[in-house]
């Protein structure tokens, strides 16, 4: 029986220097492949906000949206870490109203762990309500999505001294307080991997280089689907999809399909 990957997991995967694979998934279908692959976790992403619900941010993506997406993801995994993203606005406001937003992530929906963007220095008192609660949190800091109108565009983070330094704190900050990995996202790839080796937390890449010790990808543009400069595609589904749809159109409109096998006869 394949053992169910964990939060211990990502903490031992970081001792051995094994490296983690994460992917997002929105809907029960792909995480059941997903579940039947070498991939070792899952990341319901707010993403879908843009991925799926062809928003041109995340900051629209509520709570009801996550629960229902995480639940279609959850009903298809039995051995793959299940991390949901906590919305704009769900974690922000009070700390207890983001122990209640990530208490229905993991009791309606049946994710294992959240994450939320930003530092322990703004968001403290929230991220230990929700570990208290018994709830993992996974920390994202760099290009952090939810923020782009503070950013000015979806730019790389730390570039200049002073915001490493920052970032540096921000990522330390994070494992002090409790959090069992961390996303990094859009930085110089040295920055990156300085703060890798500063943590006995793992570090998830994306757009930060080859030194994280895991990576995790937007699933439609790993499927060709996206535009992420620094994301590469592993499939041209977009293209296998556009054949499907005129092949099919075609034949209904020629009527070669359906044929006697597609009919009850
Ligand atoms: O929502 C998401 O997909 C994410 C990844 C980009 C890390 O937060």
């Amino acid at each position: 029986m394949t053992k169910p990957v964990t939060t211990i997991t990502f903490s031992e995967r970081k001792q051995v220097g094994e490296k983690i694979a994460m992917l997002t998934a929105y809907d029960f279908p792909t995480a059941q492949l997903i579940e039947a692959s070498p991939i070792d976790a899952i990341l319901v992403g707010d993403s879908v906000g843009m991925a799926v619900m062809g928003g041109r941010d995340t900051l629209s993506v509520t709570m009801d949206t996550m629960v229902h997406h995480t639940k279609m993801v959850t009903k298809a995994i039995n051995t793959k870490l299940v991390v949901a993203d906590l919305p704009f606005l769900s974690y922000q406001i009070t700390a207890e109203e983001a122990l209640h937003n990530a208490g229905r992530l993991v009791a309606e929906a049946g994710a294992h762990c959240v994450k939320l963007e930003g530092s322990a220095a703004q968001f403290g008192p929230a991220i230990e309500m929700i570990l208290r609660a018994g709830i993992p949190v996974m920390g994202h800091i760099g290009l952090t999505p939810q923020s782009v109108h503070k950013f000015g565009g979806y730019r790389i983070q730390g570039r200049k001294e002073e915001d490493r330094k920052r970032l540096m704190e921000e990522a330390k900050g994070l494992q002090e307080i409790g959090c069992f990995a961390i996303v990094l996202e859009c930085m110089p790839p040295d920055l990156a991997a300085e703060i890798t080796q500063s943590l006995d937390i793992p570090t998830i890449g994306i757009g930060a280089g080859d030194q994280c010790d895991g990576q995790v990808l937007v699933l439609h543009d790993i499927l060709g689907w996206g535009q992420t400069r620094f994301c590469k595609s592993f499939a041209n589904v977009k293209e296998s999809m556009a054949q499907a749809f005129n092949d099919y159109a075609t034949e209904v409109k020629n009527g070669t399909f359906p044929a006697e096998e597609h009919t009850y006869s």
